[in-house]
């Protein structure tokens, strides 16, 4: 049974429809501190539209999405990035023509707004992080190849790694190990 009012994710009574298309139809569910909790159901059973719903990409149509029991069902996707919630993509979003250090130092949350950000060096402790995360996802050795050049299960690596460094307190991670070769998910 799923309470309400301790978790650190808790939506409630949470309903997304498209169109005539009911995607998500009451949804209430707590992600408590401190833990791996997944979401399962079949093809086309709405765990997609519940993690947009929850980083903000749409709004919803009914219900309340807390998170650290702040209401953030009507924030902006960056306005709940910066409380420290975000989330990876079913199908991979990664700079496939840069190599994996460049993707890693252009996911660092913006130091600096505006174009100045865009031509200042990365500080070698940037370059540093990027690689010791890439070390911890098993890409270190493939740190300077272009990213496009990786495998598809390398490159959600990569972008578990890109997520990683904006050092998020929660992410949702969308079939992480979906069209992934099982001896790379098993190692
Ligand atoms: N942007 C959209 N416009 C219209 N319908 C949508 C949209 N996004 C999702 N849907 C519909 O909402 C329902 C739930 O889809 P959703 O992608 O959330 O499911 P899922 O559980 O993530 O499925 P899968 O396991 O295939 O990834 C489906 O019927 C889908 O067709
Ligand atoms: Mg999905």
């Amino acid at each position: 049974m799923v309470t309400h009012g301790n978790g650190l994710i808790e939506c409630h009574g949470v309903t997304k429809t498209f169109g005539g298309v009911v995607a998500n139809n009451d949804i209430t569910l707590n992600v408590p501190q401190g833990r791996i909790t997944g979401l399962i159901g079949p093809n086309g059973s709405g765990k997609t539209t519940l993690f947009n719903s929850i980083v903000g990409y749409h709004p919803i149509d009914a219900g309340s999405i807390k998170f650290k029991g702040e209401e953030i069902s009507r924030l902006l996707v960056p306005q709940i990035a910066r409380l420290g919630l975000m989330r990876t993509f079913q199908q991979t979003r990664i700079y496939s023509k840069m190599n994996c250090v460049d993707n890693m130092l252009i996911s660092l949350p913006h130091r600096e707004e505006g174009y100045r950000s865009l031509l200042t060096k990365y500080p070698p402790e940037a370059v540093e992080r990027a690689e010791e995360l890439l070390e911890f996802v098993g890409l270190y050795q493939k740190r300077y190849l272009i990213s496009g050049e990786l495998s598809f299960g390398q490159q959600k690596l990569l972008e578990f790694a890109m997520a990683l460094i904006s050092e998020p307190e929660v992410l949702l991670l969308d079939e992480p190990t979906a069209g992934i070769n099982p001896t790379l998910i098993n190692g």
